[in-house]
């Protein structure tokens, strides 16, 4: 299915000048008007009586979009009412003018509109309104929600996150809390239109988030922006983003609209029907979301669903690296020197090759722990190494790399692997050469990258992500790290051996 309509060419949004940090703070970036009538368009039901609220209002884009949209309504609505949050006083001025202007659009065209502008704070004021329904029920809902809610993390202990656990909603995140709240908020069938970055479509912060919102949202339509950082480009936010339809409803919807464009000019919308079991496989207790938005993505799930494995299969695990270094920082050396160990960074990791030491690089390169330390050392051997971020000049997400005891001096015993780094590792030492060769190799396939960024919406790449990923056999990984020995396969070559092997 293609759809004709166009995707949000992204103005700079209206918002008040705020130094950026107060931005952050707030979890302030505002959507640009084009971006918001495209939200507002996921609404599908011709409502006669709105009862919207828009939580973390801003300066109302939000509102004026759903009021734009309900009025192309046929027959028109009767009335309208929107409550509206919004916490920053400089904001609230700008949302009154919004709403004054919503008023004028609605009596134009022979609707009742009416607004409720709160200047309060959503999550203290909803958790109050959730209190008050449960003695008197139906006091106050919605039939429709809109949000493009802040982005901040929660912090574990704080008075926010106290309450909202004695509510029962676990947050790891404010925009997380917003949604969960939001829905509680609404009728049977209400639909909540919202913005938000897609971590939480993965990843174990996330986990009950997931559970709670699929126990109470069926999703009707996801729209995945295909690139980062272009949608709030005047706002410099490095987010991926979605925009998601879902309505009240504890049972999910057998199909769901997933449509995906890469948020660059005249880039034509993409959409198709997709059973709701391809997005969520039904008993996964993780509750993943998949977003499969495009003929590739679901090219590489088909070709990995072949491959059903685990890690424990291989007996192997994954591990953040152990040297935490500015805990650590008098044991740091830049240069390896009797009594210290090699020290890797991820600057040490270059395209797949292991590049150590760098002394004229920024890092140290040693690390002068004394060998109890296992807290922070590991014996030398053979490991896989996964950086947690991916370089800027790096196309794919995971790049593996096989740190081997002959790229070493000889005599090293230790090894010191800083935080930013994941390592494979057989209960906390090396591995077989080859099964690390066929590993590496299977982690740098390009199908693997595609299928992994399904369900990775940041740019982090988590132990935990690399742990759910299906892996081959040990007798292929095998093989394939014999077949490949101690050459360096170029990107063409591994997309070409990797299946070969793996797939059979
Ligand atoms: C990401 S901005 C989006 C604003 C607006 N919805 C839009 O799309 O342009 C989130 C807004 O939520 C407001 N906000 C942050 N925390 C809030 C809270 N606890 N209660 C109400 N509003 C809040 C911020 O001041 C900010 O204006």
């Amino acid at each position: 299915m293609s759809r004709s309509a166009t995707v949000p060419k992204l103005p700079p949004s209206i918002a008040p000048a705020r130094p950026e940090e107060e931005k952050r703070t707030l979890g302030q970036f505002f959507t640009p008007p084009e971006l918001a009538e495209f939200i507002a368009g996921f609404f599908t039901r011709d409502l006669r009586d709105w009862r919207l609220i828009d939580a973390g209002a801003g300066a109302g884009a939000l509102t004026l979009a759903t009021v734009k949209h309900a009025l192309r309504q046929q027959p028109r609505p009767a009335t309208f009412h929107v409550t509206a949050y919004e916490i920053d006083p400089a904001a609230v001025v700008l949302l009154r003018q919004t709403l004054d202007h919503c008023a004028t659009l609605c009596a134009e065209e022979g609707v009742a509109f009416s607004s409720d502008l709160r200047a309060e704070d959503f999550i203290d004021q909803a958790l109050g309104t959730l209190e008050r329904n449960l003695f008197s029920p139906k006091a106050e809902t919605f039939n429709a929600a809109i949000a493009n809610p802040p982005y901040r993390k929660l912090s574990t202990g704080s008075l926010q996150h106290r309450r909202l656990c004695a509510a029962g909603i676990e947050a790891s995140n404010l925009y997380s809390a917003f949604l969960s709240l939001l829905s509680r908020l609404l009728d049977a069938e209400g639909e909540l239109s919202a913005i938000v970055p897609r971590s939480f479509c993965n990843g174990p912060y996330f986990r009950s988030f997931r559970r709670d919102f699929l126990s109470r949202m069926a999703f009707r339509r996801l729209h995945v922006f295909g690139s980062r950082n272009t949608l709030f480009s005047a706002e410099a936010v490095l987010q991926e983003n979605i925009v998601f339809c879902a309505y009240r409803s504890p049972t999910p919807a057998n199909q769901i609209e997933v449509s995906t464009n890469s948020g660059a000019e005249d880039d034509p919308l993409r959409s198709q029907l997709l059973p709701w079991r391809e997005i969520v496989t039904p008993d996964d207790p993780e509750q993943f979301i998949h977003l499969p938005a495009s003929a590739g993505d679901r090219s590489a799930r088909q070709q990995l669903s072949a491959i059903t494995g685990t890690l424990a299969d291989l007996d192997l695990t994954v591990s953040t690296g152990k040297v935490v270094d500015f805990r650590v920082r008098d044991l740091l050396q830049r240069e390896a020197a009797p009594g210290t160990h090699p020290l890797f960074y991820p600057c040490h990791f270059r395209g797949g090759l292991v590049v150590w030491p760098q002394p004229e690089g920024r890092k140290p390169n040693a690390i002068a722990a004394p060998v109890e330390r296992t807290d922070l050392l590991i014996p030398v051997g053979t490991y896989v190494v996964v950086r947690r971020f991916s370089a800027k000049e790096e196309k794919k997400r995971i790049v593996a790399s096989v740190l081997s005891p002959t790229r070493l001096p000889h005599g090293v015993r230790w090894l010191g692997l800083e935080n930013h780094l994941n390592y494979f590792h057989c209960h906390g030492a090396g591995f077989a050469t080859a099964l690390a060769t066929g590993l590496a190799a299977f982690l740098n396939w390009s199908v693997v990258d595609t299928f992994f960024r399904q369900f990775n919406g940041h740019t982090q790449v988590n132990a935990t992500d690399l742990r759910r990923l299906p892996y081959p056999p040990a007798k292929a990984l095998i093989a394939l790290g014999e077949h490949i020995g101690s050459t360096s396969p170029d990107q063409i070559e591994i997309d070409r051996i990797v299946p070969t092997f793996c797939q059979r």
